[in-house]
């Protein structure tokens, strides 16, 4: 499979997923662990973010430069500290980009889309680094990953996706790789007002993925793999108040572990502010921060996938 643009995760198929993508992760976090190699040698990576991000902003670079090649100019806060401050629009920003000669532009958005407009207008490889309340596809792609590692087997998982769905980009760009797999139960766990949108719930129809909504975590703990919590998008608008407030249950704690299956796991794309409470990060269920640590191995791959085709 050919990979120019990485834009939304419906766009790979199963067959990348566990013939590509899985092997070479594993080979990216060899090549990590031994300080590094030339893969990416004259290579030269842009990363334009207009959202704040460690994780994604971070790891993007650190692949670049543990496989050899050049973050050649970065920006976290594109918003106040790049010319869109004085009205350019992504469409030029992105033509201007290509001139100074990159192999790769990662690009975090506020705005669902803005990452097709920008490969509609890119000479060179766009990734989706979240645009808004759209899509996080290589969130998604190193989730799941994760599930893989964690768990031996995508096929057949029952999984718990928690919190704000309606604008989480996370979850959305993960259910659509669930689509790929079979026998997967999605339960989506959220506030009346949080439910996930309908593009996703047709999506998993017509893929025949089951799913469920309901709005109190403990409800499905104990029948789960994998309890996939996410923090309330606040900077999106005031669509959830306090969560106390809201009829429901939607914490990760020490009660929701107790529920949980032995063989079972705890993810979240973080940063996460009170939805797993830190008595959780002892436990060897959590595993949102080796998913983190993933995130790297599985961002090198990506890295090389673009700029080598
Ligand atoms: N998961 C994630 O995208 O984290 P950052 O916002 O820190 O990049």
């Amino acid at each position: 499979m050919e990979i120019k643009h990485i834009l939304e995760a419906q766009q790979f198929n199963r067959d990348w997923l566990e013939n590509e993508l899985f092997p070479d992760t594993e080979k990216m976090r060899e090549v990590a662990d031994s300080g590094g190699s030339n893969l990416l040698k004259g290579r030269r990576v842009i990363t334009f973010f207009y959202e704040p991000s460690t994780r994604t902003r971070a790891s993007f670079e650190i692949a670049t430069k543990l496989l050899g090649g050049d973050v050649i100019f970065s920006t976290e806060n594109a918003k106040e500290f790049s010319s869109a401050a004085r009205g350019e629009s992504i469409e030029d920003t992105v033509r201007v980009l290509c001139g100074f000669g990159p192999h790769a532009i990662v690009l975090r958005s506020d705005e669902e889309g803005m990452a097709k407009r920008a490969a509609d207008y890119s000479s060179v490889p766009i990734i989706n680094a979240g645009d808004g309340t759209g899509q996080h596809p290589t969130q998604a792609l190193l989730d799941i990953y994760t599930i893989k590692k964690e768990l031996g087997e995508v096929d057949g998982i029952e999984i718990a996706m928690v919190g704000d769905l309606a604008r989480g980009r996370t979850v959305r760009s993960l259910s659509y790789l669930l689509g790929k797999f079979s026998g997967v139960k999605i339960y989506f766990v959220s506030p009346e007002v949080a439910r996930m949108r309908d593009d996703i719930k047709d999506y998993l129809r017509k893929h025949n993925v089951e799913f469920t909504e309901s709005h109190d975590l403990r409800e499905v703990a104990s029948k789960v793999d994998v309890v996939y919590q996410t923090r309330t998008q606040k900077e999106r608008g005031n669509l959830l108040e306090r969560y106390e407030n809201i009829p429901g249950f939607y914490i990760v704690n020490k009660e929701v572990l107790g529920l949980m299956k032995e063989r079972s796991i705890v993810m979240h794309p973080l940063p996460r502010n009170s939805e797993i409470s830190p008595e959780v990060d002892p436990d060897p269920r959590a595993a949102y921060f080796r998913q983190a640590q993933n995130g790297l191995y599985v961002h090198m791959a990506l890295l090389h996938y673009v700029t080598s085709s």
